[in-house]
């Protein structure tokens, strides 16, 4: 309980500096045009957590892959048009990114609320932060103002999500494209506390990084996932408890049961073991960087003022 209080004071204190040097996002700003908006989106996610505990990892997920194409302005959730391909079928997302028809749902309830008012993007925000918080981990005040794009880009989505089979370095640039440090990399990375993976993304790790994977887990997975086929069977980002947001995922790293590539290079005898051991060992310090980390990936290249449209439909723009 202790640690508990702890975490909440920090993590408010360092929200409410951040949002105070940021003009453009507010934690405020439908306070006037639709008081609600929190409120049902929080509700959304409830309603869709309850349904199935790892819709909320899909949705945390969804956020980062919009936030890291051109910025977080809701370009994941466009469906392809004539004028564009979407980033659904990106690499990173195809078979893979979910949480759609969760977003529809809040996003119609809203339209009927305060039409034409809350943005896609910010629902993004919005819906990750209260996945995480119903899945028991730190809470964050979620700046808010986003506006949504009018376009996608799927060659985008393929060079700026990074990829599982990425070494320490190109994920460390990967991070710093956005604007996100080397501890924003290893908090965030702690959000495969939670959710899923496919064969297909762990499986050159598991027959091929011999040297840095538990042999016994290594045997387990190869049972699921063999070296051709089965493609979409699933296995849990962290290895015990991937509906709860905890800070196991960084105990397993230190016990070299990292399921992806990209897991386990952040422990691995290099400058970020220092940080994946101090969120192991203290995961009150894993929250407040997690949390500082979502607040900083949230404020990248949002569309503000006239910039943009809020969307009525977050698959189509208006
Ligand atoms: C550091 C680089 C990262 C890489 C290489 C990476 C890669 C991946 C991959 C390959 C999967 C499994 C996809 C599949 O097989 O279907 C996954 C799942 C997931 N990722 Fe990451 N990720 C990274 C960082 C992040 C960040 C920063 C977040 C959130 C802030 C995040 C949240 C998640 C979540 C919650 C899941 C589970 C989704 C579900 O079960 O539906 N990841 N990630
Ligand atoms: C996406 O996945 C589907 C189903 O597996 C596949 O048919 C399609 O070719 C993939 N699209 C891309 C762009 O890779
Ligand atoms: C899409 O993204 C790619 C890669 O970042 C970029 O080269 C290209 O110019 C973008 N296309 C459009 C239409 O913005
Ligand atoms: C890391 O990966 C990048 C991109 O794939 C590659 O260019 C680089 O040589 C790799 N670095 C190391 C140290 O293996
Ligand atoms: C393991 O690495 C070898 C050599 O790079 C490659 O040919 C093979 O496809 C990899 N195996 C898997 C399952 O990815
Ligand atoms: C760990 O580091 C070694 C040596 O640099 C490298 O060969 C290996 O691919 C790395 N493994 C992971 C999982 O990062």
């Amino acid at each position: 309980m202790a640690s508990y209080n702890c975490c909440l004071l920090l993590i408010f204190f360092a929200s409410t500096v951040f949002l105070k040097s940021d003009a453009k996002l507010s934690a405020n700003y439908y306070l006037q045009t639709c008081p609600k908006a929190q409120a049902i989106v929080q509700a959304g996610v409830a309603a869709a957590i309850k349904q199935e505990a790892r819709i909320g990892a899909s949705l945390l997920r969804l956020h980062f892959h919009d936030c890291f194409v051109n910025g977080c302005d809701g370009s994941i959730l466009l469906d392809d048009t004539d004028n564009f391909v979407g980033e659904k079928t990106a690499v990173p997302n195809n078979n893979s990114v979910r949480g759609f028809d969760v977003v529809d749902d809040i996003k119609a309830k809203l339209e009927k609320t305060c039409p034409g008012v809350v943005s896609c993007a910010d629902i993004l925000a919005l819906a990750a932060r209260d996945s995480v918080v119903q899945l028991g981990g730190p809470s964050w005040k979620v700046g808010l103002g986003r506006r949504d794009s009018t376009t996608a880009n799927r060659s985008a989505a393929n060079s700026f999500i990074p990829a599982p089979t990425s070494n320490l370095s190109a994920l460390v640039s990967s991070f710093s494209v956005q604007g996100l440090s080397t501890k924003d990399l290893v908090a965030l990375s702690g959000s495969h506390t939670i959710g899923l993976a496919r064969c297909t993304s762990f499986r050159s790790r598991i027959y091929n990084d011999s040297t840095t994977i538990d042999a016994s887990f290594a045997k387990s997975l190869q049972r699921k996932c063999p070296k051709s086929g089965n493609d979409n069977v699933h296995a849990r980002l962290d290895l015990q408890t991937s509906t709860i947001f905890d800070n196991l995922y960084f105990k397993n790293l230190m016990e070299e049961k990292g399921l992806l590539h990209s897991d386990q290079a952040l422990f691995n005898g290099s400058f970020t073991d220092s940080l994946v051991e101090k969120y192991a060992a203290n995961s009150c310090k894993f929250f407040n960087d997690f949390a500082k980390g979502m607040i900083k990936m949230g404020k990248i290249n949002p569309l503000t003022g006239s910039k943009g449209q809020i969307r009525i439909n977050c698959r189509k723009i208006n």
